[in-house]
């Protein structure tokens, strides 16, 4: 899975390079960091916090299985966002509101990231309100928590907001490796009404399809509505390397009798 998803971000940097389309210009900032430093939760001395995630280094891409939203598609998970946890599972939220943006939309247009935000438009949709308004609550309540998104590591010259920018191209890029719908079903598990699935036959399935990883699953009764995938880090949030890991936590669902629910709208 690693490896994919560097295949995925060189592609798309080569993509956008010889892409003829005027629309989509943008040219992701560089951390200059590498991927050579320590992994995240795993320095044994003091580090560079803009090249080591630090102290949120316990990442988790969490993706909703909404029924109920307008619009979403049928056959995907959709995101909910990329949060830092601290090593030993506490968080920290709302870390710094001077950088709590109300221009998501209008900071991708206007950095050239307009793939990333017509890809956001049709797979991050808040179940109540507009996607802005969660765009806005996931950078403001998490994104401004990662240490390798601090203004002061940005290059020189970056435009205001262009850290939130990175933030957004990041999620929907790890999202991108992380087919939940995809590996459920090609172990024969899609949405229905009709049958139940026990919760080890959900993890074996995601556990196969992610290349031996074990998500944690989030269920509202029985119903499955949430996924949490792990990561640490090599390198920053803007152009490291993700490197997978076990869920530390365990999944909330019920051992059996869980409902894998059909999206109304679809
Ligand atoms: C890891 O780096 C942080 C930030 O520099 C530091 O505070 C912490 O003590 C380091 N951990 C160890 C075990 O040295
Ligand atoms: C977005 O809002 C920030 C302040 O919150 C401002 O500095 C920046 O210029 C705005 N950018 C755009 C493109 O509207
Ligand atoms: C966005 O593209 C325009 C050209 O259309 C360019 O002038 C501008 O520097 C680009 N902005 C960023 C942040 O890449």
């Amino acid at each position: 899975m690693l490896s994919s998803f560097v295949l995925l971000f060189l592609l798309g940097s080569s993509l956008a390079r010889t892409s003829v389309n005027p629309m989509d210009l943008f040219k992701r900032i560089s951390s200059s960091c590498g991927t050579a430093g320590p992994l995240s939760c795993h320095n044994t001395t003091a580090v560079n916090t803009c090249c080591t995630e630090y102290p949120g280094g316990l990442i988790l891409q969490t993706q909703f299985w909404d029924t109920d939203v307008a619009g979403s598609p049928a056959d995907s998970w959709t995101i909910h966002g990329l949060w830092p946890d601290n090593c030993d599972g506490t968080y920290t939220e709302d870390c710094d509101p001077s950088r709590d943006y109300t221009n998501i939309t209008a900071l991708l247009t206007s950095q050239n990231a307009t793939s990333t935000l017509d890809y956001m438009q049709q797979y991050w949709l808040n179940d109540d309100g507009t996607s802005e308004e969660l765009w806005e609550h996931e950078w403001a309540t998490h994104g401004t928590c990662y240490s390798t998104l601090e203004v002061s590591c940005l290059p020189s010259g970056s435009p205001a907001g262009a850290e939130a920018v990175a933030f957004f191209e990041t999620v929907v890029r790890l999202f991108q490796t992380l087919p939940t719908y995809t590996w459920l079903a090609d172990a024969g598990i899609t949405p229905t009404s009709d049958q139940t699935f026990t919760l080890s036959e959900l993890t074996s399935a995601l556990s196969t399809g992610s290349g031996g990883y074990t998500p944690a699953l989030g269920c509202d009764g029985s119903e499955l509505d949430e996924i949490s995938w792990y990561f640490n880090l090599r390198g920053s949030v803007i152009d490291g390397d993700f490197v997978p890991i076990n869920s530390p936590e365990s999944s909330s669902c019920p051992s059996s009798g869980i409902q894998y629910l059909p999206k109304q709208s679809s």
